[in-house]
């Protein structure tokens, strides 16, 4: 189990300032920031980072709200990293999210869901170093 996972504070939550409520959430939760930067996607990079949805039916509208407005992306280091934001995030839609998780208390749809994290360890590493080099992990 890798020590390493990557999150992206989605535009709903940085448009409503909750992005230092989901920091202090995620530190509280034992993760420590290896790596933050905030960036307005290009359709280029969302279409690129969500190619896996490529023929789902709501890929068009996913890429429109990723690029709606800046996010913050973020390498975050724990134990058991993946399995624990995931935990830590609650369901994809936030209607059938755990009490207390993030995407209960910040999420407003399947869509809007405030923010994303890496579901393997393989998919961790290849969506950090999407956004990072190594040198940028500090
Ligand atoms: P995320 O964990 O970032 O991975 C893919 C994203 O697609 C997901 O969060 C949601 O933002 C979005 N998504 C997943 N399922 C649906 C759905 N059924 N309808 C609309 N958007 C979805």
């Amino acid at each position: 189990m890798s020590n390493r996972t990557f999150t992206i504070i989605k535009p709903d939550s940085v448009r409503k300032g909750n992005f230092g409520k989901i920091i202090t959430k995620l530190e509280a939760e034992g993760f420590r920031v290896r790596g933050l930067k905030k960036l307005h996607l290009s359709q280029k990079q969302a279409e690129s980072f969500y190619g896996v949805h490529r023929e789902r039916q709501f890929f068009k509208d996913l890429v429109k709200y990723m690029t709606s407005g800046p996010v913050y992306v973020a390498a975050l280091e724990r134990e058991d990293a993946v399995p624990h934001l995931r935990k830590v995030m609650g369901a994809t839609d936030p209607a059938k999210a755990d009490a207390g998780t993030i995407r209960k208390d910040f999420g407003e749809s399947i869509e809007q869901n405030a923010i994303h994290g890496s579901d393997s360890d393989d998919n961790a590493k290849a969506e950090i170093s999407f956004f990072f080099a190594e040198s940028e992990l500090v």
